[in-house]
């Protein structure tokens, strides 16, 4: 087929799994894409699912070296959705080898470690696509437009969460996500990227934070033999210590004027992924919830005389939705975002026309979580930075093994 591009695959979990259907069905939905993925090769720790990836997914081979990724001659594309521990070691081999990267949030277990991926891809210029997804929901581009056409008048308050489940029950199992050797952050590095960079998104950028956190869950059982990805439940299991927050909340300045406030938890009993904004300006307000996310609340205080929210459905004409449905009403799912994601990061690399959310976004985002990280051990307002020093240095992260978060 002319114009393919050769995909390797790098971790196998969910996410591995989602960006390859987002491969597979990208020309589905967006047939003229300049760029037609072909599957060469994935990699995965465990070897089942490495060799099931050949006939399950479609891979044309598979390994459980992700170096066979990186190094294969005819691998242009890296997808990277291992654990976080292996986001900076695979990234930079990936870019100083001349490949084009697709990597999910967080780039790293700590800020730093985003900084570096940032440098090897800005030095290597090669194109980067970060699994900022919920940027690609129809409504929220369609809410995008409407905040930058003025028309809620001045944005004066914002409202991010990221109220989630997946970690509210006691025995769910210590997997990588609660280690700092793992995963590095909690919430801050899980779920808050995604926090900021959707109010950044809507927004610009943030200036200051004052923040806290906390782990509610201290302890978890071990992971049994021979698991160890995904989220399950171990009863009666040897307990061990979690070593990152389970929840962060943020009162927020933005440089445009605005105030805010983010609200994260992983063991939030009640929402499940309540990924959600609600934004108030000086002549109406809009909302948007992932748990409903073909719909935007929208008011406008000059529309009519009638006071109060109205329902706008997704539909042709916002965003991608007509490459997914023909009318509103017929809901678009989480999988095409990642279709659109891929639609996006090929795009980029057929015209040299780097799309967002890239490396420079999840850096910026990063950026703010480490001013989040910062604030909520000082207790004070901080000031988000050009930089970022270091994460947390050794002697903090042991320090927050021995103490829970
Ligand atoms: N964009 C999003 O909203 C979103 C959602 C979920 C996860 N993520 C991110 O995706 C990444 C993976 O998360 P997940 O939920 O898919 O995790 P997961 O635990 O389901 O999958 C991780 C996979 O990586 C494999 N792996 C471990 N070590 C490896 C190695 N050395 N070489 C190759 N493969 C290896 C594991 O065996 C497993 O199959 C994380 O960084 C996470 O933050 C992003």
């Amino acid at each position: 087929m002319g114009n393919e591009i050769g995909i390797g695959m790098v971790g196998l979990g969910w996410m591995g799994q989602v960006h390859t259907r987002g491969y597979r069905r990208l020309l589905d939905h967006y047939p003229g894409c300049a760029l037609t993925p072909r599957l060469v090769i994935a990699a995965d720790a465990v070897e089942d699912r490495a060799r099931e990836s050949v006939g399950w997914l479609g891979y044309e081979s598979w390994t459980t070296d992700w170096r066979e990724v990186v190094e294969h001659p005819e691998v242009e594309a890296v997808s990277i959705t291992a654990p976080n521990y292996l986001h900076r070691e695979v990234a930079v081999a990936a870019a100083g080898a001349g490949k084009h990267v697709w990597l999910e949030k967080p780039c790293g277990r700590f800020p730093a470690e985003t900084a570096d991926i940032g440098r090897a891809i800005e030095e290597a210029g090669v194109t980067s696509m970060i699994g900022l997804m919920y940027r690609h929901a129809p409504a929220v581009e369609y809410a995008k437009e409407l905040i930058a056409a003025g028309e809620l008048g001045d944005i004066t308050h914002y409202r991010g969460f990221f109220l989630a489940d997946y970690a509210s029950d006691p025995n769910g199992a210590l997997t990588w996500r609660y280690k700092q050797e793992g995963a590095g952050l909690g919430v801050l590095g899980d779920i808050m990227p995604h926090t900021v960079d959707m109010a950044q998104n809507l927004l610009g950028p943030i200036e200051s934070v004052s923040a806290q956190k906390e782990t509610f869950i201290r302890e978890r059982p071990e992971v049994p033999a021979g698991m160890g990805t995904g989220h399950f439940v171990v009863e009666g299991g040897e307990m061990g210590p979690v070593e990152n927050e389970d929840y962060v909340s943020s009162l927020v300045q933005f440089e445009n004027g605005a105030r805010g406030t983010f609200e994260n938890s992983r063991v939030c009993v009640g929402p499940h992924v309540r990924m959600s904004f609600e934004v108030n300006g000086s002549r109406g307000a809009l909302s948007w919830d992932f748990q409903r996310l073909n719909e935007l609340e929208l008011y406008r205080s000059d529309a009519t005389g009638d006071r109060g929210y109205r329902t706008l459905f997704a539909a042709p004409g916002m965003g991608d939705f007509g490459n997914f449905q023909p009318g509103a009403g017929i809901s678009m799912g989480y999988d095409d975002f990642k279709v659109s994601e891929a639609y996006r990061f090929l795009s980029s690399i057929a015209d040299g026309r780097q799309r967002e959310p890239g490396i420079r976004e999840i850096v910026s985002a990063m950026r703010v979580v480490a001013t989040i990280d910062r604030s909520c051990d000082s207790g004070r307002w901080e000031t988000v930075g050009e930089t970022v020093s270091g994460g947390p240095s050794e002697s903090r992260a042991a320090e927050r093994g021995k103490g829970g978060a």
